[in-house]
């Protein structure tokens, strides 16, 4: 259950719609998560693309996790919000000249590089600033992460890292630039990745190809494993909090390491998503010759995963101390014109009216930020549990 008795008084006279976030369960979230990763020593970077709403960011940078950026504006924010640039890693296949010199100037801690032609230019930048820059090289190891196709990224035919194909080339590349300096390697094989053994198959290419660097003399300090940890997003009051201990375990188990070597992370949804929900309001109710509608004043530009990926999130009327009653299986839509603006077809909720409340849950992690003004909609507003 979302709320309490209290907490739903308090709802009823909220303007609709808005991002709920529980900001005592994401804390709760990031001490499992950072005790469970402190046990073997490995470093956790929170990937901003998942969610970079201030309050959220405070929280995270506060329990001492690094940042994962993918965009100049990423890192400007990492920086804003707290993060030592020590702790900032910038991933991601079309870094522009501005982000990278920007980045630069700041020092991160590594840029992911993803082509050799990025690599030459971030020599080339860092040669006119007088700098060295820390660089990872993103390889792309061809792991299937069993996932929805739009968000698997470690595949031969995906546009991410370098191919393994032309890793002689780079490492070529790598000797010859004297303003680039290798850190590590770096890999990601897709997200929302809730078969383990993805992650074991991923230790198995990742201990493959630092060896295959270091019978070459080449020095990898950093292993960066990237994210991709899933949610349960069928019963999330039953896994509010990913297992962390069995997936960071595995990497313990299956990846080989020497002493110097540090093994990094970049973990967003699984941070995150479970912390927030999208809170709206029916607007109407409809039955069709063949359906029975619920109009609600959320939509796909609040949250476009339904829409985009046929995410499913579930959903649930937030309760206004009704129990026992009947139900009606509804295609629950928004007011956006646009036939997939749909949030779940043939959905059984109690039967419901004009201004009953509805939770749309586990929105905290690709939600708020893939928003957008489409129908030019209002800007999205945020409610935290401390406010209730
Ligand atoms: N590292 C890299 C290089 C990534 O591309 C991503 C996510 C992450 C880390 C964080 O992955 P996570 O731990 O959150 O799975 N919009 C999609 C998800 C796109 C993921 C993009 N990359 C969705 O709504 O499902």
């Amino acid at each position: 259950m979302l709320f309490n008795k209290s907490q739903e008084e308090n709802i009823k006279n909220l303007e609709t719609p808005f991002y709920y976030y529980d900001l005592t369960l994401l804390n709760s979230t990031l001490d499992q998560a950072k005790a469970a990763a402190d046990r073997y020593g490995f470093h956790v970077h929170y990937a901003l693309k998942a969610n970079f709403n201030d309050r959220l960011l405070q929280a995270i940078q506060a329990k001492g996790f690094g940042a994962d950026c993918v965009s100049g504006n990423e890192v400007q924010k990492a920086i804003d919000s707290g993060f030592p640039a020590s702790q900032i890693t910038f991933a991601g296949v079309g870094k522009s000249d501005k982000e990278i010199r920007m980045a630069l100037k700041h020092g991160i801690f590594t840029f992911n590089v993803e082509s050799i032609q990025e690599m030459e230019v971030i020599n080339e930048l860092a040669e006119e600033l007088g700098v060295v820059a820390s660089v990872s090289l993103r390889i792309n190891p061809n792991v299937d992460a069993q996932t929805h196709h739009y968000i698997t990224t470690g595949l031969d035919e995906n546009k991410f890292g370098v191919p393994t194909s032309e890793l002689e080339k780079a490492a070529t590349v790598i000797r010859k630039c004297a303003h680039v300096e290798l850190m590590g390697l770096h890999f990601h094989v897709g997200s929302q990745i809730t078969d383990l053994n993805v992650f074991k198959s991923l230790c198995v290419k990742v201990n493959e190809w630092k060896n295959w660097f270091e019978e070459r003399g080449t020095t990898i300090n950093v292993l960066n494993v990237g994210g991709g940890l899933g949610v349960d997003y069928q019963q999330p009051d039953a896994h509010p909090i990913p297992d962390f201990g069995a997936y960071f375990a595995i990497f313990d188990k299956f990846l080989e390491r020497s002493a110097h070597q540090e093994v990094h992370f970049e973990l967003g949804r699984a941070l995150i998503a479970q912390c927030g929900s999208l809170i709206s309001k029916v607007l109407y109710t409809k039955s069709g010759i063949k359906k029975h509608f619920l109009v609600l004043d959320a939509g796909m530009t609040e949250l476009m995963r339904p829409a985009l990926y046929q995410a499913y999130h579930q959903i649930e009327r937030v309760a206004m101390g009704n129990t026992g009653e009947a139900t009606l299986n509804y295609d629950v839509v928004g007011p956006i014109c646009e036939s997939s603006d749909c949030f779940g077809k043939e959905v059984p909720l109690p039967v419901s009216k004009r201004g009953d409340l509805i939770a749309i849950r586990t929105a905290g992690a690709y939600g708020e930020v893939m928003a957008s003004r489409y129908n030019l909609r209002d800007e999205i507003r945020y409610v935290y549990d401390s406010e209730l």
